[in-house]
């Protein structure tokens, strides 16, 4: 099977193909080979490839950026995946797009968790421009799979682990949000479950693919220090003192319950994917 993947060069990108299966042929492209803003572009790089299946892990994922610059977010992330899913469709080809928790408003009540039939409602130019790329990739037509996932964290990019991993080692104390909660997840627990919904090819629709379990961002921090073996002096805040520019949703925990009953596994616990992703780090640390 040869799977043309966008945004290659991006964190998830990284993870997608150390885990791609021996018998799929990864053609890798970002930015430089196809930019999915350009509809020629598209066609083009498809014409060329002939994929069996497309994975959009392309995106513009500045999420406070989008505030300021949510027409040029909303080229890639909501018109863009809709020219991939036009090019998919056409030529018969399926498609896996990756979305995100941030197309709900985050006020589902503790303990629940959104199922991908519940109301969507975005609170950030970031969230409703994925969410227009969600729309536009079941308008297409074509067989589809929209992943939604969250808190991403991975070897190859930036991510809350890093940043709390260099700001633990200079910083005498550190203030962690503790009022937004979610299910941190490992691009690499990520990766073989979008592999696997490529091979499986459930039915077309919208699937919830995050690592089990979940916490407040300062509760994550807690654990990464934790098993970090760092002594960090940790303070919890709220969300409204680091006065960001896009607002993120309070609660936005996501069933995987569709994805057990589609291709019989999920993502395991978050902690788990933890200690994996830093015994990854500390494997490339050593060999660097
Ligand atoms: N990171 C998270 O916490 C998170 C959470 C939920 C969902 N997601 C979703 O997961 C997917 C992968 O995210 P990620 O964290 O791997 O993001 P990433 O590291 O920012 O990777 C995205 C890649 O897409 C590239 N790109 C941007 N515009 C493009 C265009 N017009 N055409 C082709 N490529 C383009 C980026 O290039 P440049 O870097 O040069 O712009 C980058 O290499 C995205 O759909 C994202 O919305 C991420």
């Amino acid at each position: 099977m040869r799977v043309l993947v966008t945004g290659a060069a991006g964190m998830l990108g990284f993870a997608l193909r150390d885990a791609c299966p021996r018998d799929v042929q990864f053609v890798a492209t970002d930015l430089e080979q196809l930019d999915i803003t350009d509809p020629a572009s598209v066609a083009a790089v498809m014409g060329e490839h002939r994929p069996d299946a497309v994975l959009n892990a392309a995106a513009y994922t500045n999420v406070d950026g989008c505030e300021e610059h949510e027409p040029e977010a909303l080229g890639v992330n909501g018109v863009g995946a809709g020219h991939l899913a036009a090019a998919c469709a056409a030529a018969a080809v399926p498609l896996l797009h990756v979305s995100t928790d941030y197309v709900f408003d985050g006020r589902i009540p503790a303990p629940g968790e959104y199922s991908e039939t519940d109301r969507t409602g975005p609170l950030s130019a970031y969230g409703r421009t994925k969410l227009a790329g969600e729309q536009a990739v079941a308008a297409a037509g074509g067989e589809h799979w929209i992943t939604r996932t969250q808190w991403l964290y991975g070897l190859g990019g930036r991510n809350f682990v890093e940043t709390m991993l260099a700001l633990g080692a200079e910083r005498p104390f550190l203030e962690v949000v503790d009022d937004q909660v979610g299910s941190p997840t490992s691009t690499h627990a990520l990766a073989p479950i979008l592999w696997d919904v490529l091979r499986r090819r459930p039915p077309s629709g919208v699937y919830h693919v995050t690592n089990a379990g979940s916490c407040s961002w300062f509760g994550f921090a807690r654990e990464i220090f934790e098993r970090a073996g760092l002594t960090v002096d940790l303070r919890p805040m709220t969300s409204d003192r680091l006065d960001r520019p896009a607002s993120r949703p309070e609660r936005s925990v996501l069933s995987n319950a569709k994805l057990r009953a589609a291709i019989d596994h999920a993502p395991g616990p978050w902690q788990q994917a933890l200690d994996d992703y830093l015994e990854r780090r500390k494997a490339v640390e050593a060999t660097s």
